[in-house]
């Protein structure tokens, strides 16, 4: 047997899947796009046949004719997302709701205004935002008369989107790893399986749920019929977990930031359980024989997708490459702020119903000064998360950045002027799916441990260092404050 790990990433807006050598070189990608459906306005779906047809198709692509190679396969995924699927047909059921969707804005209300949210944050680590999962998957039960037969018959099973992937390689197993679980508002930090009482409180029923397992080791077969032979599936982690072990975090106080989509910190908080003050997250970022190790989190809803915003609806540029010359074009954004609150405001605000605000245009703001602020709103979002963590006695030495948007020198640039740190760069910047090849690697028994495989996968760095001014710093966070107190 080879010692090639097959690692899928699925996430927000494609799906991929990659083959690493035992080096953590990657020696093919395969990529697919994903189709986005929003059918009103804060909904956000995906089809969930779409993504394991998607996935299937990339894996094959990947593998190619290396399948007899392969040792393990290993999963990472956008979180949160609820796929409902008929346990029986091994169907949807519905669409799934995606992590971005704000429908269930309302029934969090309610819970907080009932008080449950100081209880729910001691408990999951998270607070009352539809981000997470248990809302969702609530308002399916609530809403969607297949979703609700089928839990009236025992059919229904829910899961996020590596638990979906895994049912269908598998051909029936219904599992889901701890970092996933982590995002639901049904697990305990500390406890093995979801948790009756937080399911009543969703309402949604335990025997719906999947198996709570470790993010490696053996934990699933991939069947033979996908690739013509039967392949241990021994890596299972979301994605920004994946990215923090990816980056090699994986010792107290280490701290990643990924740029895609949206924008996430973690923070390795080792084994101590995650308790905030300043409404950050506490998560599993890594579970092995039952054991937990913990992250703190930052999440910010809107990173890339800001990018993505300006050239598809707006048609201020034509490529996401174009704001790095945009913003070196000119000296500075000439006062115009962007608050990227398109999907609401995430930590440490969450503020569901914020919308995105433009401030300080005037008739010498073009698309140059657009593009510009941006790029400069990663950096202010950053830096809210960055005051968080030290105000929960977590203060970051230095940010590793990863995800599409951290290749932009000017924006990895203007991060370490803003946050006043220093910004590490891998060389290889996927770090998403090297995390899942790691955790996959560790599965296998191909290294004994997540430092072990880390320490022989991971490639080399660039450090950009802080160069701006204290008075250009402060300017800029002062211009910042005032549009998000409009947001
Ligand atoms: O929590 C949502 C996150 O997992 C989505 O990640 O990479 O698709 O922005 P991404």
């Amino acid at each position: 047997m080879g010692e090639k790990i097959l690692v899928l990433d699925a996430g927000t807006t494609s799906t991929r899947a990659m083959l690493f050598d035992r080096r953590g070189r990657m020696e093919s990608v395969a990529q697919a796009e994903l189709t986005q459906h929003y059918p009103k306005p804060g909904w956000v779906e995906h089809d969930a046949a779409e993504i394991w047809e998607k996935t299937l198709g990339c894996m094959r692509e990947a593998a190619g004719a290396n399948a007899s190679e392969i040792a393990a396969i290993g999963i990472t995924n956008q979180r949160e997302t609820v796929v409902a699927w008929d346990r029986d047909a091994g169907e949807p059921l519905a669409r799934a709701i995606v992590w971005q969707d704000r429908r269930t804005a309302g029934s969090c209300a309610q819970l907080k205004e009932a008080g449950y949210e100081p209880e729910l944050q001691k408990r999951t680590g998270l607070v009352l935002d539809p981000y997470f999962s248990g809302t969702k998957m609530r308002w399916m039960l609530e809403n969607d008369d297949a979703v609700r037969a089928a839990a009236g018959t025992g059919r229904l099973a829910f899961g996020t989107v590596e638990s979906w992937l895994v049912y269908k390689l598998s051909g029936g197993s219904h599992v889901s790893d701890a970092s996933n679980a982590s995002r639901t508002l049904l697990l305990g930090l500390d406890s093995g399986e979801f948790d009756q009482d937080l399911c009543e409180l969703f309402g949604v029923p335990k025997a719906s749920l999947p198996e709570v397992v470790d993010t490696h080791g053996k934990l699933a077969n991939c069947a033979a019929e996908w690739l013509g032979r039967k392949i241990p599936i021994c890596g299972l982690v979301g994605d920004q977990q994946s990215a923090t072990i990816g980056q090699g975090c994986l010792s107290f106080g280490e701290t990643k930031a990924t740029y895609g989509t949206g924008a996430f910190v973690l923070t390795n908080n080792g084994s101590d359980l995650p308790r905030s003050d300043n409404r950050l997250l506490g998560t599993v970022l890594h579970q092995s024989e039952g054991t937990r190790t913990y992250a703190i989190e930052g999440a910010c809803f809107v990173a890339g997708s800001l990018v993505q915003y300006l050239r598809d609806q707006l048609g201020l540029i034509g490529s996401a490459s174009e704001t790095e010359g945009l913003a070196r074009s000119i000296e500075s954004s000439g006062e115009v702020v962007i608050v990227p609150a398109l999907a609401g405001l995430g930590a440490p605000h969450w503020l569901p119903d914020a919308r995105g605000v433009i401030s300080g245009l005037s008739f010498a703001s073009g698309r140059a000064q657009i593009a510009r602020a941006a790029l400069e709103a990663m950096a202010h979002q950053t830096h809210d998360l960055c005051s968080a963590f030290a105000a929960d006695g977590a203060p970051w030495k230095a940010l590793r950045i990863d995800g599409g948007m951290s290749a932009n020198d000017w924006m990895a640039q203007d991060l370490a002027d803003i946050l006043d740190l220093d910004v590490e760069r891998p060389d290889f910047v996927e770090t998403t799916a090297l995390g899942a090849a790691i955790c996959a690697s560790v599965g296998a028994g191909i290294y004994g441990s997540l430092i072990e495989a880390a320490e022989a996968m991971r490639g080399d760095t660039q450090v950009f260092v802080p160069v701006m001014e204290e008075s250009t710093r402060s300017d800029r966070l002062a211009r910042y404050v005032r549009a998000l107190s409009v947001a």
